[in-house]
Formats: structure tokens, sequence, C-alpha cells
């Protein structure tokens, strides 16, 4: 199942989702990106980390990697989290001008301004790639060329962290956000594509294929190189 996702924001009501927009503003709360390390810092250590962080370093060390390269990481959260809790090399990378405030900050290995549907990726076959609730901001055509990217770069794993892969919980979503539009008389804005986990199957299929699956408060998979021709 796919359907269009819809949130409405605090003060931001363009049409369509304005990610630079609202990395800037402070008013829009969850996505912000402070402007100083310290604020950063208090930020993304509001929070300890998640068993489902923990679980991904495990498996990521597991698999014999050292580096890992997260596409679309937003403020970078989850990223904070496994640099602290691991010795991996991680490398952040988003589209939005927010990255350079995080490049600025000297936290990460490195801080990329990468166009995922554009650019060439840092990243080979010893690199693990993190693609974490980034699913929602791509059609299926750019969905598949991004896995079909990571395949001719030869990289061999990607943890995939799904937005919400369940149908009901997808369905109450969009439901809460349209009551949520009418209680406030605020206008939805467009944020692409809620997907279920087997819609989300279909796109990597023939390119990479599911080896492991965590299930508990936030899911992720674990898919690996087909070693199959399409
Ligand atoms: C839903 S947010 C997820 C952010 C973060 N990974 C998280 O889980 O909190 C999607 C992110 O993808 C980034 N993004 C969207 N299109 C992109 C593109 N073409 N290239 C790189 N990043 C992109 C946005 O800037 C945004 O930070």
């Amino acid at each position: 199942m796919k359907v269009k996702h819809y949130s409405v924001f605090e003060v931001l009501t363009t049409n369509v989702i304005n990610w630079n927009g609202l990395r800037n503003e402070e008013l829009e709360s969850p996505y912000f990106l402070p402007n100083t390390r310290e604020k950063y810092l208090s930020k993304v250590q509001a929070e300890q980390p998640s068993d489902y962080v923990l679980k991904m370093i495990e498996q990521m060390k597991k698999l014999g990697y050292k580096r890992i390269l997260s596409l679309g990481c937003g403020i970078a959260q989850t990223e904070y989290h496994i640099k602290k809790e691991s010795n991996l090399e991680v490398i952040v990378s988003d589209n939005t001008e927010s990255i350079q405030r995080l490049q600025s900050y000297g936290i990460f290995d490195e801080a990329l301004s990468l166009d995922i549907l554009k650019d060439d990726y840092p990243a080979d076959e010893e690199t693990v790639v993190l693609m974490h609730r980034i699913d929602t901001e791509f059609n299926d055509e750019d969905l598949k060329h991004i896995f079909k990217t990571c395949k001719t770069h030869g990289i061999r794993h990607v943890f995939f962290v799904p937005t919400n892969p369940f149908v009901f919980k997808i369905l109450l979503n969009e439901f809460k956000t349209l009551i949520i539009s009418i209680i406030k008389r605020k206008k939805r804005t467009f944020c692409g594509y809620s997907r279920s986990k087997s819609s989300l199957i279909k796109l990597w299929r023939g390119s990479y294929e599911k080896i492991y699956e965590y299930r508990d408060e936030k899911s992720f998979y674990i898919i690996e190189l087909t070693k199959k021709n399409d």
C-alpha cells in the first residue's frame, strides 16, 4: 500500500514540505537544527540511545563494518548516538543548507552536502549505508534508482529504517493529521508517500534482499546486495 503523506506544521504553511525552512525555524522544534554546537548537543543528547540504535551498531559490527554513510540525515540524532556508542567512522549527509552547521560542529567524521538523486556517493563495499526514515521523500522510480545506485557502488548492506511500514498505523496517522488540520484550521503540507512493508520490498527487489528485521518500538531492515542479476 502507498498513500500520500501529509503533515501539519506550526508555522510553515507551504503546499510541499520545505526542509530548509524547517531546519532553520526554531518554532518547528522536532525539525529545527540548532545554531550552536552546545544547543545542538543538548538537543540530541536529550534522549538516551534507543534499543534499536544499539541493535543497529551490534549488527554493523557483526557484519565487519568500520564506516557508515547516512543519506538524508536531517538533524542526525540517531547518527549522533551511533557515533557516541561505537567506534564507527560516521559520515552524515543531506541536501539542506543546515548540513553546513553540522559540519562546523565537528561532531561527525564528515558532514557532506549530498543530493541522493544527483550526486556520487562516497561509499564502496567497505561502507554500510544508513537510510533513516527517508522513504517518504521519494517516488517509486527515485527509490528504485537510489537502490540501483547503491548496487553500482558495490554497497553490500543498507540499514533501512522505514518511516512507518504498518498499514493500520499509516491510515491512522493520515486520519489524525486530517483531524488536526481541521481543528487547528491549518493547511496540510504534502510530505511525500507512506508505504507499507510489502510496497517497500518491491522497490529494492532486484538490487537487494532483506536478510534481517528488527521489530520493536521502531523497525529496521538490513538488506543485502543480491547475488542474482536483474
Ligand atoms: C523525513 S526526513 C528524515 C531525516 C532523518 N534521517 C531522520 O530520520 O530524522 C528526510 C530527510 O531527507 C532529506 N532529503 C530529501 N531529499 C533529499 C535528497 N534528494 N538528497 C539528500 N537528502 C534529501 C531531507 O532534507 C530530510 O532531512
